[in-house]
């Protein structure tokens, strides 16, 4: 994460004002993909990348956002916001207040300044921590306080209604409830969760293939509708199932054959995952960290083959994890088709393991990956307090 202290100088350079600021981190998913908007299970960490924002007031009536990393501002009028997104970066943080305007606050004149190194359009979940530092920063100045799971809410439709991207409530949950060095199993019917402490001796590697990934893109959506068309059959059958994590893989083979070969496969890898998540949440608490490898590769397997949300690169990259020194388990996380790989790796193999695998991606596909060895983190919270107060 950054030192808030860059951004605090500069808000207070370009608005001469002492800002407040909010920090909330990307994520990595452990295991359950594509399971959020299924009302399945998930197990993602919140990890020490992160979104940074600066909040103070304004009397003239605008909302005046500026973002360091793309060095850019843009100014709104806070009596009349748009209501929907413009394809730009700043829908994210707008989108957040927009949402926030729909609960019936009203949202004040405010400079809003944004400095985050989670990278973008790797699955690192970089739109969620903007809109959750946001919606922190903009709460916390209205003066409401919004519990994590309601704030996490927000922000996804923010995303879904606002952006126009379908995503479920994973990485917005996420950012927003994160524990240090605690996994988080979220069931996603209810927003119940259990946190799963990961050892001190195990290290999150992150392997980025360098191939984008965007949940904007077109295979997002397919793969959503091919999930929904699924559960569509088996409801004809079972009109209790109104979502996958109410079926089952005997389901499948009674009424399978009414799906099209796509549905079924998704079917077939949300099921399954499901199942697996809940184990691997089990292993992790029990310490069962061969289980837990095992588990993960099945779900590499299954996010491949039935799923088809992988690629090239993220296959070589997984099986090339299979021959460094220390790994415990390794998949791809996270929307799919690009981004990064999430390798458990023995803590004291760590460096070991990130520099072979960097080289042997590098030599196998042409592609100097990036590959950060992260720890789990705490989700979002306000960083230092206005030093004007
Ligand atoms: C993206 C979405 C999440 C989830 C994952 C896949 O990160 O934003 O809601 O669906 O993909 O597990």
């Amino acid at each position: 994460m950054y030192d808030p202290e860059v951004l605090r100088s500069l808000h207070v350079s370009r608005y001469k004002s002492e800002p407040e600021i909010f920090a909330a981190p990307g994520r990595v998913n452990l295991i359950g993909e594509h399971t959020d908007y299924a009302e399945g299970f998930v197990m993602p960490a919140a990890i020490d990348f992160a979104t940074l924002a600066g909040i103070s007031p304004r009397d003239d009536g605008k909302i005046v956002i500026y973002s360091e990393n793309f060095k850019e501002e843009r100014v709104f009028d806070a009596r009349s916001l748009p209501k929907s997104g413009s394809k730009d970066w700043s829908d994210y943080p707008l989108g957040a207040m927009v949402m926030l305007a729909g609960e019936g606050h009203r949202i004040p004149g405010l400079s809003l300044s944004l400095l985050g190194d989670v990278p973008l359009g790797s699955g690192l979940s970089s739109s969620a921590a903007v809109e959750v530092a946001t919606a922190l920063a903009v709460t916390s100045l209205v003066g409401v306080d919004y519990a994590r799971p309601k704030l996490a809410r927000l922000c996804q439709r923010a995303e879904n209604e606002f952006v126009g991207a379908n995503c479920g409530i994973m990485d917005q949950f996420i950012s927003a409830n994160g524990a240090e060095d605690h996994a988080l199993l979220l069931d996603c019917r209810d927003l119940s969760f259990r946190l799963a402490p990961i050892p001190a001796n195990v290290a999150l590697v992150i392997a980025n293939t360098m191939v984008k990934h965007s949940v904007a893109g077109g295979e997002y959506t397919t793969r959503r509708a091919e999930v929904e068309e699924a559960a569509a059959v088996i409801a004809r059958h079972r009109p209790e199932v109104r979502f996958l994590r109410d079926a089952t893989v005997e389901d499948l083979h009674k009424w399978g054959a009414e799906m099209s070969p796509n549905a079924l496969k998704r079917a077939r890898h949300v099921i399954t995952e499901n199942t697996r998540t809940v184990a691997a949440a089990d292993a992790l608490i029990d310490h069962d960290l061969k289980e837990l490898g095992r588990l993960m590769a099945e779900a590499h397997v299954s996010y491949s083959q039935d799923f088809e949300a992988s690629c090239v690169e993220a296959d070589t990259m997984v099986m090339l994890a299979h021959s460094q020194p220390g790994l415990i388990g390794a998949r791809l996380t996270g929307g799919g088709f690009g981004g990064c790989t999430i390798n458990l790796v023995e803590q004291g193999k760590a460096n070991e393991f990130r520099d072979g695998l960097a080289a042997s991606y590098a030599s196998e596909t042409g592609i100097v990956p990036q590959i950060h060895v992260c720890h789990a983190s705490s989700g979002a919270h306000r960083v230092i307090a206005s030093l004007s107060h």
